[in-house]
């Protein structure tokens, strides 16, 4: 099967288009909260270094060198033991698993761009009830921009590389970037601009535990799109002769600037307006629409910036994480891409509706096991256990399978003397910083 290309900018866009998702503007400022800010943002940024950006090489040169759909890359890059090793494409699932609650979200923030145009809460127990009317009660509008949802996803998806993705992300991926800008621009004008960043940058490590280290271990990974396929996928698609490791720097870069804009601005808004540097998930659903409407007019204007900004991360995202079994099933079923992109969109779709459900007041306890609703079962079993895993199996395919010589065709002259540095991280600190992940968020250690 012969994939269309992206052009240079292209995949760039839409790899840091996979990247900057919801990961970045709703969990990233709401769990430097949680954590109490510096020390945390420290140790992401340290792990984003040392580990993310490793992983990012090591799964770009899986799909570049393979060329196809996951499955079938990890079957041409180690001929001996195919059979078991085809098992590392199978990662491709996690990221449809993820769909199911990731497309509700964006449903959640569909709905909240049109409400803003015209009401926010006057506090936030008010916005606090909006949003828990929603969510447990309100079945038919979460059911309805979720169905907004999957049908603009799987139309882009069916549009293809070319037509679809890249075009996508070269139209929303510098709309997110400027709309960030601009609030961000407005945000340092403030008084409270100055707490943030102390809040942001100031590190105080006594709120630093294994837990606080897991999380941003597992943040950076979550973030920057790792462990699933999606980048492998996008890279089957990059042009011969790219530096693997100049589109892996612009990829990191992006997504973690977007995600350093994101946080001061939001918790300048706070400080100014709001309660403080909320804690929680319903930081960007609770707290800032309360903060926005104490800024007058202008705040019904930001609040649907705001959530566009944030449905835009979300769409790009959304597509990456279906795009690997979407290939996958063109490749090794000889789907059409309409029928394909169809298949995929209608499981996220459907699960989706079981997690929506899984919310809402009267089927709640059917579809609760464990304390844990069918939503929050997905959110858990994708990040505890998915994509550490994914990552772990990349690590090792590229650290011990793939011969080196065939990865120091590739890399040895772009990663220069940094090379045999970024080998062992990938074949000694990578693996064993997922395994910590994985059993700590099982709770191993607890
Ligand atoms: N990186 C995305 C975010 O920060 O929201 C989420 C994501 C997309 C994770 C694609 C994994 C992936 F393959």
């Amino acid at each position: 099967m012969k994939l269309a290309r992206f052009s240079r900018i292209g995949f760039i866009l839409a790899a840091a288009g996979s990247a900057v998702g919801l990961g970045n503007i709703w969990k990233f400022p709401y769990i430097t909260g949680e954590y109490g800010g510096g020390a945390f943002v420290l140790i992401y940024l340290l792990t984003v270094l040392f580990i993310g950006f490793s992983i990012m090489i090591a799964e770009m040169l899986i799909g570049y060198m393979g060329r196809s759909d996951t499955v079938t890359s990890f079957e041409k890059l180690a001929p001996k033991h195919k059979e078991l090793w085809k098992f590392g494409g199978f990662q491709g699932l996690a990221g449809l698993f993820i769909m199911i609650f990731y497309s509700v979200v964006i449903g959640w923030i569909f709905h909240y761009i049109v409400t803003s145009l015209f009401y926010l809460p006057s506090s936030v127990a008010e916005a606090e009830l909006r949003f828990s009317t929603m969510l447990h009660s309100d079945f038919f509008t979460q059911l309805f921009y979720h169905t907004l949802a999957f049908i603009g996803i799987t139309y882009v998806l069916h549009r293809g590389i070319k037509g679809g993705i890249e075009k996508l992300n070269m139209i929303l991926m510098p709309s997110l970037m400027l709309i960030l800008l601009g609030m961000f621009a407005y945000a340092v004008s403030l008084d409270s601009f100055s707490r943030s960043v102390s809040f942001m940058f100031s590190a105080d490590f006594s709120k630093i535990d294994s837990e606080a280290f897991v999380a941003a271990v597992g943040h950076a990974f979550f973030t920057l799109s790792l462990g699933m396929g999606a980048i492998m996928t996008y890279s089957a698609s990059m042009q011969k002769n790219e530096n693997l490791v100049t589109n892996a720097f612009w990829v990191v870069f992006l997504d973690t600037s977007i995600a350093i804009v994101a946080g001061l601005m939001l918790f300048t808004f706070l400080y100014q307006y709001g309660s403080g540097p909320a804690k929680g998930p319903g930081l960007v659903f609770i707290s800032l629409p309360a903060a926005f409407y104490e800024m007058g007019i202008i705040g019904n204007f930001f609040a649907v910036l705001f959530f566009l900004a944030l449905a835009f991360a979300g769409l790009t995202s959304a597509v990456s994480l279906t795009e690997p079994m979407v290939q996958y099933f063109i490749d090794r079923f000889h789907f059409s891409r309409l029928k394909a992109s169809l298949a995929m969109g209608l499981f996220f779709y459907l699960f989706g509706i079981v997690a929506l459900l899984s919310n809402i007041e009267g089927f709640q306890e059917t579809l609760t096991w464990g304390g844990k609703s069918f939503f929050d079962w997905v959110d858990h079993v994708t990040a505890a256990i998915m994509l550490p895993l994914g990552g772990l199996v990349m690590a090792l395919f590229i650290g011990f399978r793939v011969e080196k010589s065939r990865v120091e065709a590739v890399l040895k002259h772009q990663l220069g003397f940094a090379f045999e540095a970024w080998y062992f991280s990938l074949r000694y600190i990578t693996p064993i910083a997922m395994v910590f992940v994985m059993l700590n968020l099982l709770g191993v250690f607890n």
